[in-house]
């Protein structure tokens, strides 16, 4: 009777055997640390999507119109970086003597763009998204939408930009 209670306790296929329940606790860490990162790599992207500044630029501002003051001297052919409520923006002077103003949030993952005053165009150095520097239309890269543009007042001491409604 005891040696065979003694096998009951030691035998390794026994359910509970100490190598079983070390087996079992490893799989069980196993799966859970498994389906830990499975929900981490479908949740991040969602997340990131989400919280994305190009969402958060279209909700957070409030803001209609800026006034640049002395904006009105930039010269030809050259652009100035400005604020539009949280967001950054380009104002252009063209150089046929335009002006043009846009939101300087890339539509496609929201880094921020520049003017390419050489190639005359928006360049977004994140993913190579191009965009038309009078237009604000997405040329080429992963860009799915143009810019938004802004309505330009040239004054004699400020440059007024206003979100076109
Ligand atoms: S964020 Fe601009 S091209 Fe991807």
């Amino acid at each position: 009777m005891k040696d065979e209670q003694e096998m009951v306790l030691t035998d390794p296929s026994s359910p509970s055997s100490p190598e079983d329940v070390s087996r079992r606790k490893f799989l069980q860490t196993g799966v859970f640390g498994a389906c830990a990162v499975y929900i981490g790599a479908i949740g991040y992207p969602v997340f990131r999507y989400l919280n994305s500044p190009v969402e958060a630029s279209q909700l957070a501002s409030a803001v209609k119109e800026v006034t640049l003051d002395k904006a009105n001297e930039l010269a030809v052919g050259t652009a100035l970086m400005f604020k539009f409520g949280t967001s950054p923006a380009l104002l252009i002077h063209h150089a046929d003597g335009s002006w043009v103003a846009m939101s300087a949030v890339c539509t496609h993952m929201g880094c921020t763009v520049k003017f390419d005053e050489g190639a005359k165009k928006i360049t977004c150095a994140c993913h190579g998204g191009v965009f038309d520097a009078a237009t604000g239309e997405n040329i080429s890269g992963p860009p799915p939408r143009p810019l938004e543009r802004y309505d330009v007042k040239v004054n004699d001491a400020n440059v007024v930009v206003t979100k076109i409604s």
